[in-house]
């Protein structure tokens, strides 16, 4: 695999990728400008060379390599009939949302978060609650006192936990995650735990999957897994939820039913089994390659545009960048990287208040282009200097 490799995505109906500007580098959306692994590229193949693509089901084989999976790469001991099915994590968690909340509960978020979130919770007629993270020198951490009086509130009915957390990359500690455990059996607050990013964590670094933390919380939560982030395959639309409490799982499962929505993608479930049978060998070539573009991109950074400054990630191939030392915010620093650097970020504003001063930058891509965006985020804010300069004259 050439991760140096420039694939042309535009005309490809790639979500990042469409929009009238080509001259525009999209460094936004959670998907990668890699090609897949080889052996999923190959069961692609197979399925389309086979030419049926009828309603498709689930084999042995499928659940077999999703439970190694997590067993290999995660230590965690996955039952089969935990296993449930959702074209994504987000409509999964809506019908979780449905089921586990009445109109007028609470849901925690610990912002700045995945944005979705927030419209997941307010669908169901349910109050955001946001139990802020800290940020202090550039590190953020969880703000249990805050968690706690969030959690105590009778209204309060579930956590969704982002472990690893997109944006800010942290990648929980065991420590961390016990007191969330603890706050949350202690409440009577259900975890959903959206774990998609868990397989893209870097060197000297260890997810720990929630339901290894404490047994009683396996029935007091649910893992969001996907082969979508790790293996690049999003658009195959084929998720994993995890539910270990069996009440739960029949009423969602029932629900999944009722919304036509059971039956998997015939390409997606042949794009899982060859992820996670086959697929290593590419997720560990991966990691390597994105943690020198992260080491790259910090360098670059910290040596020629101090005044944007990484939030560097322990997981994801995200970097939440602290833009505060520019003095914009909102649209208006959005905008800037857009019209003067010809870069399109993701908003931080829209992953909450406490995001208004950052951008989320997506680094999953050959090392040329994100040298490019650099060198044209380093003119834009050299040229700015310049401008604030004349005019303070
Ligand atoms: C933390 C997190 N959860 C969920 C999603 C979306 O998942 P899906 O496309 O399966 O709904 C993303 C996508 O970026 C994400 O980062």
């Amino acid at each position: 695999m050439n991760w140096n490799d420039c694939v042309e995505r535009h005309n490809t109906h790639s979500v990042k990728w469409s929009f009238s500007d080509e001259e525009i580098i999209p460094m936004c959306i959670a998907d990668m400008d890699f090609q897949v692994s080889e052996a999923i590229t190959e069961a692609m193949k197979d399925k389309a060379k086979h030419g049926i693509y009828g309603y498709t089901t689930f084999s042995e084989r499928y659940f077999h390599n999703i439970q190694m999976w997590w067993e290999k790469r995660h230590g965690l001991k996955v039952d089969k009939e935990w296993i449930s099915f959702s074209p994504g994590i987000i409509p999964g968690m809506n019908i979780l949302l449905g089921i586990l909340t009445e109109p007028g509960d609470g849901v925690i978020v610990q912002d700045p978060v995945y944005y979705p979130f927030y419209s997941t919770i307010e669908n169901h007629g349910c109050t955001v609650m946001k139990n802020t993270l800290t940020y202090e020198e550039g590190i953020y951490s969880m703000d249990f006192e805050d968690l706690e009086s969030k959690a105590k509130d009778p209204k309060t009915k579930v956590l969704i936990l982002c472990s690893p957390h997109n944006p800010v990359g942290r990648v929980w500690t065991r420590q961390e995650l016990e007191r969330v455990a603890e706050i949350c059996l202690e409440h009577d607050v259900w975890v959903i735990s959206d774990e998609m990013h868990g397989d893209l964590v870097f060197e000297g670094t260890v997810h720990h999957p929630i339901f290894s933390i404490d047994e009683k919380l396996q029935q007091r939560s649910i893992l969001c897994a996907a082969p979508s982030k790790t293996f690049n395959i999003a658009g195959l639309q084929t998720s994993i939820l995890m539910i270990p409490n069996k009440e739960l799982r029949e009423t969602y499962e029932a629900k999944l039913l009722s919304f036509g929505l059971s039956r998997p993608n015939a390409f997606g479930v042949e794009g899982t089994i060859a992820a996670y049978e086959q697929g290593e060998p590419w997720l560990n070539d991966l990691l390597m390659y994105l943690e020198e573009n992260l080491r790259f991109a910090v360098n670059y950074l910290k040596e020629n545009i101090p005044s944007v400054k990484p939030v560097v990630p322990e997981a994801t191939h995200l970097i939440w960048l602290d833009c505060s030392d520019l003095g914009m915010e909102h649209e208006e620093l959005f905008e800037f990287f857009l019209v003067e650097a010809k870069i399109k970020f993701d908003e931080g504003y829209k992953f909450g208040p406490s995001g208004s001063k950052f951008v989320r930058m997506n680094i999953a891509c050959p090392r040329e282009r994100l040298n490019l965006a650099l060198r044209r985020m380093d003119e834009a804010v050299l040229r700015k200097r310049v401008e604030d300069r004349a005019s303070s004259v």
